[in-house]
């Protein structure tokens, strides 16, 4: 019998098969924080056919938007969206990186202007997938990150 480590929601967007460990960030670039008035909650290294472990993040009471939902997609490739209402699922899709990303990234370079500190410059980065990882350029710099997840604003 298959267990549910957090029970099934009635409406919202469910986040399946985030990279074990990552669901405090997913929650950061989705800007979920102790400020939030949703529902939310999250499981981490639940196990997975798929993926041996696996994190959860689940938001009540709110459709996220794909836009935002890709950004998921920096940290977390293969994560699946389902989109519930009244308990089943209306959608289901794959979070796709985005190709230009604002604001989400830090460039590791100190020398790089967006870590000038003197005019407010929102970092910009490029995404591409080497194989089968996620990298980024910085515009500013060209700087290559490919560990993300290390650099989440
Ligand atoms: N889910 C939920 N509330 C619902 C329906 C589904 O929280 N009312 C969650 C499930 O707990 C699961 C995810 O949404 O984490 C996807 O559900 P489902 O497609 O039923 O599970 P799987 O078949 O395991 O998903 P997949 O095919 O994506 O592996
Ligand atoms: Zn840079």
């Amino acid at each position: 019998m298959k267990q549910l480590v957090v029970s099934k929601i009635k409406y919202g967007t469910v986040i399946d098969h985030i990279n074990a460990g990552k669901a405090l960030l997913v929650l950061k670039i989705l800007g979920i924080d102790e400020n939030t008035n949703e529902t939310v909650s999250m499981a981490m290294n639940v196990p997975s056919k798929k993926m041996g472990k696996k994190d959860i993040v689940k938001v009540e009471g709110k459709y996220i938007s794909e836009e935002e939902l890709n950004k998921i997609a920096l940290i977390s490739p293969r994560a699946t969206i389902n989109l519930i209402k009244d308990y089943e699922i209306i959608r289901k899709f794959n979070v796709r990186p985005p190709k230009i990303v604002e604001g989400i990234l830090n460039c590791p370079n100190r020398l790089c202007i967006t870590n000038s500190g003197k005019e407010p410059i929102n970092s910009r980065f490029y995404i591409k997938i080497e194989q089968e990882k996620v990298v980024a350029w910085c515009h500013y710099c060209g700087r290559k990150i490919s560990d993300l997840s290390k650099h989440i604003r």
